[in-house]
């Protein structure tokens, strides 16, 4: 257990000169959980698609909108990975690293594909069926799938304040030159040039990375002309071979060098507004992962701000205790839907996947400039005041009060809605249990706080009439000693 008390800086350093391609570049690498990728998966795709960009004259602005569509582009990537997981009977995630290296427009790697990934550990039996259930579910499947993912993420970035420019190249990520791909069969120059580079760019960094150079050349020269525009691919092969590109791969702080390929003058300062979107935009992506938390990291950023404000804190203080909690559970980016959507009981080592989340949080969120404050609080959000919880299993006199009042809104917020698992507990039962765990799982300061923001006079006395009726419980079964 470590002694040091985790720290919680409301300002954030907003002060600093942080522009949004300092924040997004350093957000990106949550995408890359989702997908099954390395992080800086989408870093390296935004580098290869910026020098890309190079050969085909884009403008300032669009060159600007490309950079952010390259780093966004799987803003979406969460929404159809509960189905992705439930259709394979498998990892999400290894699903989707593996989809990136198959071309899915020949029917012979489409079948070997799924062949190698459905049911990993079932019987043949099983495989067998799941592979029938995918064939029916067929191409038109897999655009429903393609079509979920490339509208929300558009959504998003939306929400995140980028233009129709960036919406729309993410909304083409999956296009074809010759159209066949998805969602909309797009063909040639209908396809945005954006959306051009975007595609090209992801693959040539998946097959660059595990394959090297040749494997990068060999790809683009295959699917020139079907996948992707032959004027982008003549662009990529006769260039790839520059000192610029290999810097891609041996950079020492890959994010800064990326950051430093934004036109410079768009480069400026953020404001508190834009972090906030960033907050909510993100929460989305979390919530979007699993059906049974499509509402959760809302609801929990609501239920922290009115804990706050029932204590009185002042506004900045409230402002960041809400960006901590939209952005709480970022770390299950990378946990399986196999385990997030389970509907019994996690085995042993299910649970200790699960319990790497919050610490996922808070390594993303320490990269992130305007987040690196809310880090250690974002990533507490499992402790517990007694110091069993996970994953420092640090006591409650380590911890700020903002990470206190974050735990027990995301303890009232999980128990009141439904899990696989259970159906949802009414209130004033949740409010029980959290009152009986005053001074070893939960504040009471953060819990009064709880009281009195859901207008708790009343339902205080409903709860101390349950409290007593949970001991007689207890004793009348023999637990009482
Ligand atoms: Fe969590
Ligand atoms: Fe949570």
């Amino acid at each position: 257990m470590s002694a040091e008390t985790l720290q919680f800086e409301s300002e954030n350093r907003v002060a600093d000169f942080i522009s949004a391609s300092d924040i997004i570049a350093a957000m990106s690498t949550a995408l890359d959980l989702t997908e099954g990728q390395p992080a800086g998966h989408a870093a390296r795709s935004c580098g290869i698609g910026m020098r890309l960009a190079q050969f085909v004259g884009l403008s300032i602005d669009d060159k600007a909108a490309l950079f952010y569509a390259l780093l966004l582009k799987d803003l979406g990537c969460s929404s159809n990975a509960s189905k992705v997981s439930y259709l394979f009977g498998a990892d999400d995630r290894t699903v989707k690293r593996e989809f990136k290296t198959v071309n899915w427009q020949s029917l012979w790697s489409n079948v070997r594909y799924v062949a190698s990934q459905v049911s990993p550990e079932g019987r043949t039996w099983d495989k067998l069926l799941r592979m029938v259930a995918l064939a029916k579910h067929g191409q038109e499947g897999t655009k429903n799938l393609i079509k979920t993912r490339c509208e929300r993420g558009a959504t998003i970035a939306r929400h995140l304040g980028f233009n129709e420019r960036t919406a729309q190249a993410i909304l083409d990520l999956d296009e074809h030159w010759n159209g066949k791909g998805h969602p909309l069969g797009k063909r040639g120059e209908e396809i945005s040039m954006l959306g051009r580079i975007l595609n090209i760019s992801q693959t040539i960094e998946v097959f660059w990375r595990e394959s090297g150079l040749k494997g990068a050349i060999d790809v683009v020269k295959q699917r020139s002309g079907t996948w992707f525009d032959p004027a982008l691919c003549r662009a990529f092969v006769k260039n790839c071979r520059d000192a610029h590109w290999q810097q891609l791969w041996n950079a020492g702080d890959l994010l800064t060098d990326i950051v430093q390929l934004e036109p410079i003058q768009l480069r400026h300062p953020v404001g508190s507004d834009f972090l906030d979107r960033v907050a909510q935009g993100f929460s989305e992506v979390v919530d979007a992962k699993s059906p049974w938390t499509y509402k959760h990291s809302e609801g929990v950023a609501t239920i922290s701000v009115g804990i706050a404000t029932a204590l009185g804190w002042e506004r900045e203080r409230i402002v960041a205790l809400r960006r901590a909690a939209l952005l709480h559970d970022l770390g299950k980016l990378g946990i399986s839907n196999r385990i997030l959507d389970k509907p019994g009981k996690m085995t042993d080592e299910e649970f200790a996947i699960m319990k790497t989340h919050p610490r996922l949080t808070e390594e993303i969120l320490q990269k992130v400039p305007a987040f690196s404050g809310l880090a250690s609080v974002a990533g507490a959000h499992h402790e517990r005041w007694d110091g069993r919880g996970y994953f420092r299993g640090i006591e409650s006199s380590q911890l700020p009060l903002e990470a206190r009042v974050l735990m027990v809104a995301d303890i009232f917020e999980a128990l009141t809605a439904a899990r696989p698992y259970r159906d949802g507990m009414p209130q004033e039962k949740v409010l029980s249990i959290l009152a009986k765990d005053r001074g070893t799982a939960v504040c009471a300061e953060a819990y009064s706080g709880l009281l009195q923001w859901i207008d708790g006079r009343t339902i205080e006395n409903r709860i101390e009439v349950q409290l007593e009726s949970l001991e007689k419980f207890a004793c009348s079964n023999g637990v009482c000693t």
